[in-house]
């Protein structure tokens, strides 16, 4: 069931969702993201960019930002280290921005498709966190491209591994923790949109893109540059 990457649609990309229902997903999304594990990823990757460049400012744009809170970390992990930051948050939903807003994240926000993001718009990092699975192959080749050339100090892409205790864990967290049924319904997607180590490696080499590729705990792929 799970040997290639599904093309089964995810309710969270139907636009004639609700913007009530698509806030409650955010928000349970969240808190799925939290006990997860989801965001250590990402922020360890952001200590290795401080680390290896010893740079004290970054701009940052986070690409599917969703309800803002991987922004909202960020800040936070910049103030704890000093870090300066210039924050954007990219997503296609007219819904993402007001819930981003409302729960405090900062920085500047973009609504819309990232692929028609100005072609002269440069961040020193961009970042996506469960965004990938929403394309498929093609655009994702595409993708790693964008942001592979609008990335100057580097990127990091973290997504959900394709595998049955992935999918059969999240089926049943979110039964048992009464998710809202957008999330009932898009978790086991997710995870059937999700990757193995040898799609990664595809994209890659179909982008023509060298990169790190890590797998990280519990059930994510983590792929990214660091230049
Ligand atoms: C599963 S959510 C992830 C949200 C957040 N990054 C997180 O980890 O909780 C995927 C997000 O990507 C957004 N999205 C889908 N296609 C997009 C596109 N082409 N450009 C920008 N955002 C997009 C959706 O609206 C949604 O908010």
């Amino acid at each position: 069931m799970l040997r290639t990457r599904s093309t089964a649609t995810e309710i969270m990309d139907d636009a004639r969702q609700t913007e009530a229902a698509f806030r409650t997903a955010l928000r349970n999304l969240e808190w799925l993201t939290r006990v997860t594990f989801g965001y250590r990823p990402t922020l360890r990757f952001l200590d290795r960019v401080v680390a290896e460049t010893g740079v004290r400012s970054l701009s940052i744009l986070d690409v599917g930002a969703g309800g803002g809170d991987m922004l909202r970390r960020i800040s936070r992990w910049g103030e704890r280290r000093g870090i300066a930051l210039t924050l954007t948050g990219c997503d296609l939903s007219p819904w993402a921005e007001r819930h981003a807003r409302q729960a405090g994240t900062p920085g500047e926000w973009i609504t819309g498709d990232v692929f028609t993001l100005p072609r002269e718009r440069r961040f020193d990092i961009i970042l996506c966190s469960l965004f990938t699975h929403h394309l498929p192959d093609p655009a994702l080749v595409r993708f790693l491209q964008l942001i592979d050339e609008r990335a100057t100090r580097g990127w990091f892409v973290s997504d959900l591994h394709r595998h049955w205790l992935a999918w059969g864990g999240l089926w049943l967290l979110v039964r048992v923790t009464f998710m809202d049924p957008m999330v009932r319904h898009d978790s086991t997607v997710s995870v059937a949109r999700g990757f193995v180590g040898a799609d990664w490696d595809a994209a890659l080499a179909a982008a023509g893109i060298r990169a790190e590729r890590r797998w990280q705990f519990p059930f994510r792929w983590s792929v990214a540059v660091l230049r």
